[in-house]
């Protein structure tokens, strides 16, 4: 039996011969006793890249969004994002697990705050009310489901959130996991787009194609504090020059293929929506990540992932209507194929 197309995640790659080349031939230290020369520079050249004093290179996006909600808040405060962010979603309700903090949510679902929105949700300095102290953004935008995945948010919008925020003296972090998709899509550098947060996670294991890894960027004052917790989280790690190595490759190698995922999600929209079974906006498809909805209301999400399993397509239901499929540098032309095919013996 072939491989299946594994359309769940982009986290799904697999490091390339080239890339565990690079892993293989890291200098490497313990860099919690007298640092990682490996990873220094890879912190050095993600700082470079986004326009940040530093960056800590932390195992997980989970850990980076952490690390930026526990350093810039305090027990009681409020984080503003938006109600189907990663953050609120799906990591296992951290903000108040970890810091103690809670979130207010508003409903943007192409990620793009509404301003008057922000506004509202910002509380009043009263002994009454918890203190707004940070903003999150997501760059892409997953999405729920509901609405296409992976919007770019656009610079406009972060510019005016950013100068709001300024006035306020509220700091914007931004969840950049995928945010080398989105500076490819729009042709707009990721400096600009960080340029509009005061803190920005990137994911290096998604469609960068790495195994494992995140940065977490921002300024001085804030990094020494980030230290802190990424030490207390557990995510300082010893010879991670070996993960920094492919980092520093995928940077290298893997950032202006991201283009070619793009194409293929939309040549994956065209097939599905075309099967008049699954419905999923083709030309609304910024970057790599498709949602499909369910057209038949007697069928579901779930039944089409098996559906689709039996073909040897994985899929993920994002919600009981939709499924979500993500394109990266391991599916291919061939794989879309497949999906036609399965499209082709639809579930009745
Ligand atoms: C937008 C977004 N932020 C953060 C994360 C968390 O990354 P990780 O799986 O490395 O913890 C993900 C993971 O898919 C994500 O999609």
């Amino acid at each position: 039996m072939a491989r299946a197309a594994d359309f769940r995640s982009d986290t799904v790659t697999r490091p390339s011969a080239d890339m565990l080349a690079a892993m293989v031939a890291a200098e490497v230290g313990d860099d919690v006793l007298d640092g990682d020369p490996t990873v220094a520079r890879l912190e050095r050249r993600v700082a470079d890249l986004l326009g940040k004093d530093g960056a800590w290179f932390v195992p997980s996006g989970t850990m980076a969004n952490s690390v930026a909600i526990g350093s810039w808040t305090r027990p009681g405060d409020e984080v503003i994002c938006e109600r189907s962010a990663h953050m609120v979603q799906w990591e296992s309700g951290a903000a108040g697990a970890l810091h103690g903090v809670q979130t207010t949510t508003l409903h943007a679902p192409s990620g793009q705050f509404d301003l008057a929105e922000v506004r509202r949700a910002v509380r009043l300095r009263s002994l009454h009310c918890p203190k707004t102290t940070l903003i999150c953004v997501e760059q892409s935008f997953m999405g729920s489901g509901d609405a296409p995945g992976g919007r770019v948010v656009s610079l406009e919008s972060l510019r005016a959130l950013h100068a709001f925020a300024r006035e306020l003296s509220i700091p914007i972090h931004m969840d950049g996991a995928r945010l080398f998709n989105a500076a490819v899509a729009s042709g707009v550098d990721v400096r600009e787009y960080a340029a509009c947060a005061d803190s920005v996670s990137v994911c290096l294991s998604k469609g960068l194609g790495c195994p494992v890894g995140s940065l977490i960027a921002g300024p001085r004052e804030f990094l020494e504090r980030a230290r802190l917790l990424r030490k207390r989280l557990g995510g300082w790690m010893r010879q991670s020059g070996i993960l920094a190595a492919a980092g520093l490759y995928a940077l290298e190698h893997n950032v202006a293929r991201l283009a070619d995922d793009h194409i293929l999600a939309k040549e994956l929209a065209s097939v599905l929506d075309g099967s008049g079974a699954l419905d999923c906006t083709p030309h609304e498809v910024e970057t790599n990540i498709v949602m499909a909805r369910v057209v038949d209301p007697h069928s579901d999400a779930q039944r089409w992932m098996e559906h689709f399993g039996r073909h040897g397509v994985q899929v993920l239901p994002m919600n009981e209507r939709t499924l979500r499929f993500v394109t990266h540098m391991d599916v291919s032309t061939e794989d879309v194929a497949r999906v036609l095919v399965a499209l082709e013996h639809r579930p009745r």
